[in-house]
């Protein structure tokens, strides 16, 4: 079918051309096309290829974009454990390191490597035969989630490599690529400001906001993300593959992979120090966050000698700028109600532009806070913003003297929301209003319920609620379930397709499970793990609202606080009707009762190296449905450490605090 050869032939042509150009544009930042000629080559190629179904491949530049969502990530294990790096905040600690190296290898003069530390999130690429065959997210180190689909959406992860650039190189073509995979603050700041116009909530800094990309379920979303990644590692058989770090960096650069330009090979700890203060200085011109230096022993020889301690190399050692800090002037203390009627004062600051940025207020979290930092109305203070949104209060200047006029700050009597007293409850730090119907906290419910964790209703978000509450359409959840079109066009910038939208996702949330609705009616201390034994255990609404104090607490995990607090929500009449009419929506009443085995009820796990038998998950899953919890660190309180092969420092805590370590057999034998 010489036709047909011939349109394999131009295919591959463009699919050569096209992956050039996405590499001058997305790795090395110089296009030599213009966008509408690139854009042409693109087109060129998606005809021909819808001409030509069969000649489609997974690593053709038009399959980035899947687009069809799917039911949720596989957990996968690494070829080798995904670590993590040791941090050091000053100098003498970064000589102090570097001493530990000098006398583990006997050497006192030490190649390093160092990089910019990204803050982004790690992500493992695994090729096979040259082409990209998954992208696993870090998870627990040990085992990650597949993210392949979202990740072939990132312009600067190559999903081919050819063989003659491999060979170059002098690398396999079966490899594994490590790195961090970051969102840009352009980016960053983009995709805030739409979440706020959609009404959703905000990610807190870039690197939230990339785990939560890439963690969509929809890759067409995160395509628009324009996520990036940078490439630090190279593994053959989940090893080092080079005998130098720098010349993995230059071999990944090699072939394709973007790897960070700001890197330098240096020979002492005097050039490692020039290049941290170079970059502390030089950060803010950078498209993206970063928060520190990573400094890493060149000779891959070394860092075999010099090995790992639990959970980090020692080979490597983080450095960790400060956070970028301001002073300014703090005027005015006010207070937020949030959706447990909890009261939080936020700080009113004179604009100050911290790290490029202009914050206003900053959270003083609670009373205990204020008083710790000892801070007064009036007061000059250092406001210090990490990668976060919400910047923070680190210190008063000079808070021997507060100057002149400063007045102390009192949380007030009343809700300034609502009127009602306020109370603080014997023993707790925190305050709160417990009007049931204040409207501060009935905006937080509603946000709480529409949550993705909760009902899911994807659109209900912050500016969405507000209008809802402050226009009185909703005043309660169970309201959610009675809007019609015509209340949601009466909305400002409310379209009649986004109205239709909302009221799909209301609808769909009337699919979802006794245990989330449980959860979305916010009563005090029930979270989601609650609600599922709660759910679990009565199997249904009107069972649950009907159990005694006794019975509330034969429930898994069930205490007194929490069966108080539970009895005193269902024994108020407005909540009682409000639960009525949500059944009336047609919630979700009924669920599967579970009879949940109680072996290990009560008792707390701890795993830790790697298992053979079972994933971590798999290992939880089946300690938490024996009734058992797992915690991720040792403490008096934990009854089994499991240790699997390479346990490391919790081993040796659980050595010290006298706990029962067990291995999988004996955790099998426990289960029966
Ligand atoms: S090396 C065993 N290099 O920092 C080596 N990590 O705090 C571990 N990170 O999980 C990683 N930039 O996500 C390395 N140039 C860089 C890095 C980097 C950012 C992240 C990485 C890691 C975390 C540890």
């Amino acid at each position: 079918m010489p036709a047909l050869r011939d349109a394999g032939r131009k295919i591959e042509s463009l699919r050569d051309k096209i992956r050039h150009h996405e590499h001058l544009y997305y790795v090395l930042d110089s296009p030599e096309i213009s966008d509408a000629e690139f854009d042409g080559l693109m087109r060129q190629l998606k005809e021909l290829e819808s001409e030509h179904p069969a000649l489609v491949t997974p690593d053709s530049p038009t399959q980035r974009v899947g687009g069809k969502p799917r039911e949720g990530f596989v957990k996968v294990r690494h070829s080798t454990p995904m670590l993590s790096l040791d941090n050091t905040y000053n100098e003498e600690e970064l000589r102090d390191w570097e001493r530990r190296v000098h006398e583990l290898t006997g050497r006192s003069e030490v190649d390093y490597v160092c990089e910019l530390k990204l803050d982004g999130m790690s992500l493992a690429l695994v090729y096979e035969n040259g082409r990209l065959a998954r992208g696993v997210t870090r998870g627990d180190g040990t085992v990650g989630e597949d993210v392949t689909l979202n990740v072939r959406t990132v312009r600067s992860v190559p999903l081919s490599i050819a063989k003659e650039r491999l060979k170059k190189a002098g690398i396999p073509a079966d490899f594994e690529v490590r790195g961090e995979l970051l969102i840009p603050l352009s980016s960053f700041r983009n995709m805030n400001q739409e979440r706020v116009s959609k009404g959703l909530s905000l990610f807190a800094n870039p690197r939230n906001a990339t785990a939560g990309t890439v963690r969509q379920l929809e890759s067409r979303v995160t395509a628009e993300r324009r996520l990036d990644y940078f490439s630090y590692m190279l593994l053959v058989n989940g090893r080092t593959f080079f005998d130098r770090h720098a010349k993995s960096l230059d071999a990944l650069e090699t072939i394709g992979f973007k790897v960070n330009q700001a890197r330098k090979l240096v020979h002492s700890m005097d050039e490692v120090w020039n290049f941290i203060q170079e970059w502390e200085g030089k950060r803010e011109s950078l498209p993206y966050e970063i928060d520190g230096i990573v400094v890493k022993v060149d000779r891959i020889a070394l860092q075999d000698e010099l090995g790992f301690t639990g959970k980090a190399p020692r080979w490597a050692i983080a450095y960790k700028y400060a956070a970028r800090a301001g002073i300014t002037k703090l005027e005015d203390i006010r207070v937020q109600v949030g959706r447990t009627g909890k009261l939080t004062p936020v700080a009113m600051l004179a604009p100050v532009l911290i790290g490029g940025t202009t914050v206003r207020n900053a959270t003083l979290h609670n009373m205990d806070e204020i008083e710790r930092l000892g801070v007064k109305i009036g007061d000059w203070v250092q406001v210090e913003r990490g990668g976060d949104v919400i910047p923070k209060i680190a210190k008063v200047i000079d808070d021997q003297e507060h100057p002149h006029g400063t007045r102390e700050f009192v949380m007030p009597e009343t809700c300034p929301v609502c009127g009602t007293k306020i109370v603080r409850t014997e023993g707790e730090v925190d305050y709160r209003c417990v009007n049931a119907n204040c409207p501060a906290k009935l905006r937080e419910t509603i946000l709480h319920f529409a949550s993705r964790g909760v009902m899911n209703i994807d659109g209900m978000g912050d500016a969405l609620v507000t209008q809802l509450t402050e226009r009185g359409l909703v005043k309660n959840v169970a309201d959610i379930y009675k809007l019609t079109k015509d209340d949601l066009l009466s909305l400002e910038r409310m379209g009649d397709k986004s109205a239709q939208n909302i009221l799909d996702e209301v609808e769909a949330s009337k699919q979802l499970p006794l245990e989330r609705v449980i959860y979305g009616l916010g009563i005090r201390f029930v979270g989601a793990r609650t609600a599922q034994f709660l759910a679990e255990h009565f199997g249904s609404m009107e069972a649950l609202e009907r159990a005694s104090l006794e019975e509330l607490q034969n429930v898994n995990e069930v205490g007194p606080r929490i069966a108080e607090s539970i009895a005193e929500f269902f024994s108020i009449a407005a909540n009682r009707k409000l639960v009525e009419r949500l059944g009336a929506a047609g919630l979700a009443f009924k669920g599967q009762k579970k009879e949940r085995d109680t072996k290990f009820a009560g008792k707390t796990f701890v795993l830790t190296g790697t298992l053979a038998k079972y994933t971590r998950d798999q290992a939880k899953k089946m300690i938490e449905d024996a009734g058992g919890r797992v915690s991720g660190s040792v403490s008096k309180k934990t009854d089994y450490v499991v240790a699997g092969a390479d346990a490391g420092s919790k081993l040796d805590k659980a050595k010290d605090l006298a706990v029962t370590v067990i291995d999988e057999d004996e955790l099998d034998k426990l289960l029966g």
